[in-house]
């Protein structure tokens, strides 16, 4: 079986995962941040500008995994797409219970480039639900784009639990669907720690984006990864 190898970008991952894990020993919840829509831009759409995106996306259906707070933040894809009527969701699980608003959730929004602090009574509410990756609200074959920014493999380490939700993109995914999260180690790397993506993932083709991009909300060198369902 192949192993990861050694890299400047596989360390900062690896260490980052190691810091993940800690926060899970110690018992705490999955940080909720807000990442603007310049930063999915950039790490999801090669920079393109927001009007071409957005007109690209016009008459398809987005789903934002582990979105945090971006629907209640201002300058967020989620509603940059709500102003615009593209069909996006946000889904968390802490949404079930709806965040609090309080100053934990304002310094991580603002640290990670929200323009204002998470408001509840930002509108497109009815589009961000309280789910799980792998437990998705959606219909066979009814969504066209998967985005997971800050989530698979970082907080969410446990193969089984992975399976479960690439499966489940699986099952929502149109035949040419896309799956594209960040941060990642090279594709060749991340199949390599995680074998079982290959069989799940037989019927998708990878793509690869290296980043270098030096700011509060990123690692400074990590990949974005895109998995395009075949036809
Ligand atoms: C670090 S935040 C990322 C938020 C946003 N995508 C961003 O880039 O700023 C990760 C989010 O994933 C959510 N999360 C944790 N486990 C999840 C799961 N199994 N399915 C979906 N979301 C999950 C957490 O509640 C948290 O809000």
């Amino acid at each position: 079986m192949p192993t990861p190898q050694y890299s400047l970008p596989n360390f900062l991952f690896n260490a980052l995962s190691s810091t993940a894990r800690l926060y899970e020993k110690l018992g705490l919840s999955v940080v909720s941040t807000a990442r603007p829509f310049s930063f999915y831009r950039k790490v999801f759409f090669q920079s393109r500008s927001e009007a071409a995106i957005l007109a690209d996306l016009e008459d398809k259906t987005v789903v934002d995994i582990g979105c945090g707070l971006t629907p209640f933040t201002e300058n967020s894809m989620f509603q940059a797409c709500h102003r615009q009527g593209v069909d996006f969701y946000g889904v968390d699980p802490k949404l079930e219970k709806g965040f609090k608003f309080g100053v934990v959730d304002s310094l991580w929004s603002t640290f990670t480039g929200a323009s204002k602090a998470p408001r509840g009574n930002m509108p497109g509410r009815h589009k961000a639900i309280g789910a799980y990756a792998d437990q998705l609200p959606f219909d066979d074959g009814s969504v066209d784009l998967v985005l997971s920014s800050w989530l698979l493999f970082v907080w969410i380490q446990d193969p089984t639990i992975l399976a479960a939700i690439f499966t489940e993109f699986d099952r929502v995914l149109k035949p040419g669907g896309r799956i594209s999260f960040y941060p990642s180690m090279r594709w060749q790397d991340m199949t390599a720690k995680y074998p079982f993506l290959l069989d799940v993932l037989k019927q998708y083709q990878s793509e690869q984006q290296f980043w270098t991009y030096v700011r509060t909300s990123s690692l400074p060198f990590a990949y974005t990864i895109h998995l395009t369902k075949n036809k």
